[in-house]
């Protein structure tokens, strides 16, 4: 069984579906929304349970309503979340996404107490950690924190999985003190420095991240699956054909199915698939999906 510790963000999620406005400037109208926990961590971290793995989290949370169901939503899947601390001064993270035909067109973003995370409140987890265990972030956490914890992971031989997101709070000691780094097509032009132009732009982009330091580079490409590259090739690994109704968390199922298989001693090659099957699966609901392992063998097995 994999062990996992995801350090994080929490927020609680607004998710708006059919939304117009009838000139610019007026009011964003929209047919229907949910809230619902989510963050970055958060999610990685459930998903991650739901696929077999022991898993803690480490994140902040306000002392409110939406932190205390976040938490809930995060426990009850499984997930140890004894490092999850409450703050009584600041609310919990919160986003409003809205959803354009199943993708995301505009986030709204507020912080809340994820930026209130410390070191104090994510080295004691960190101390704990045997070297067969992985240590999963994001960039929802301070830099102050994403420094720190690759000062650690650099010295303690502990791995790092990291989702460089946003990619303008990521800098280079931290991706090369990653095991492994999965950004999306978007998130690897801004951390290259250039937009993207071409069918292959993906696979220069990993190699170049690659050659930059990076060990292990994943592009995720959505529909066309991502592409990997390692110490020593470049491939795409394709993955099934759905069509998205949400995208919300889709890249967090990836990280965590991602680190479940890689934590279980699969090849990046195994690991990648089994990821792009699990983050394709996400997608097929309103809200957050999270599959879990018998729901991802199943499809793998259907798609040979
Ligand atoms: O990756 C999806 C998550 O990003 C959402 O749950 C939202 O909270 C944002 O952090």
């Amino acid at each position: 069984m994999s062990r996992i510790a995801v350090v994080g963000g929490i927020n609680m999620d607004l998710h708006l579906f059919g939304g117009r406005r009838r000139s610019s400037g007026a009011a964003l109208v929209v047919d229907h929304y949910f809230t619902e926990p989510g963050g970055k961590g958060g999610n990685v971290a459930r998903a991650a349970a739901r696929l077999g793995a022991e898993v803690r989290l480490v994140a902040r949370v306000g002392d409110d309503e939406f932190g205390h169901r976040c938490v809930d939503a995060i426990a009850g899947d499984g997930v140890d979340v004894s490092a999850v601390t409450f703050s009584t001064t600041t609310p919990t993270g919160f986003v409003a996404i809205e959803l354009n035909h199943g993708l995301h067109r505009t986030l709204v973003f507020a912080p809340g107490a994820n930026d209130e995370l410390a070191w104090e409140h994510v080295e004691p987890t960190l101390q704990e950690l045997t070297t067969d265990e992985i240590v999963v972030a994001q960039a929802e956490i301070p830099g102050v924190v994403m420094s720190a914890l690759a000062r650690h992971v650099s010295s303690s031989g502990v791995r790092l999985f990291l989702d460089p997101t946003p990619p303008e709070d990521v800098d280079g000691a931290a991706m090369r003190a990653a095991d492994v780094i999965t950004p999306d097509r978007a998130e690897a032009a801004a951390l290259v420095g250039r937009t993207d132009t071409s069918e292959l732009w993906p696979l220069l982009a990993a190699a170049e991240l690659h050659d930059a330091g990076a060990r292990t580079v994943v592009v995720k490409l959505g529909a066309t699956g991502a592409v990997l590259v390692d110490g020593w090739r470049s491939r795409q690994i394709p993955t099934l054909p759905i069509e998205p109704i949400d995208e919300t968390g889709a890249g967090d199922v990836f990280m965590a199915a991602l680190a479940v298989r890689r934590g279980e001693g699969a090849g990046w090659d195994d690991a990648v698939r089994f990821a792009n099957v699990a983050a394709a699966l996400s997608v097929a609901s309103q809200g957050l999906l999270l599959p879990d392992r018998a729901t991802v063998e199943a499809a793998l097995a259907d798609a040979g």
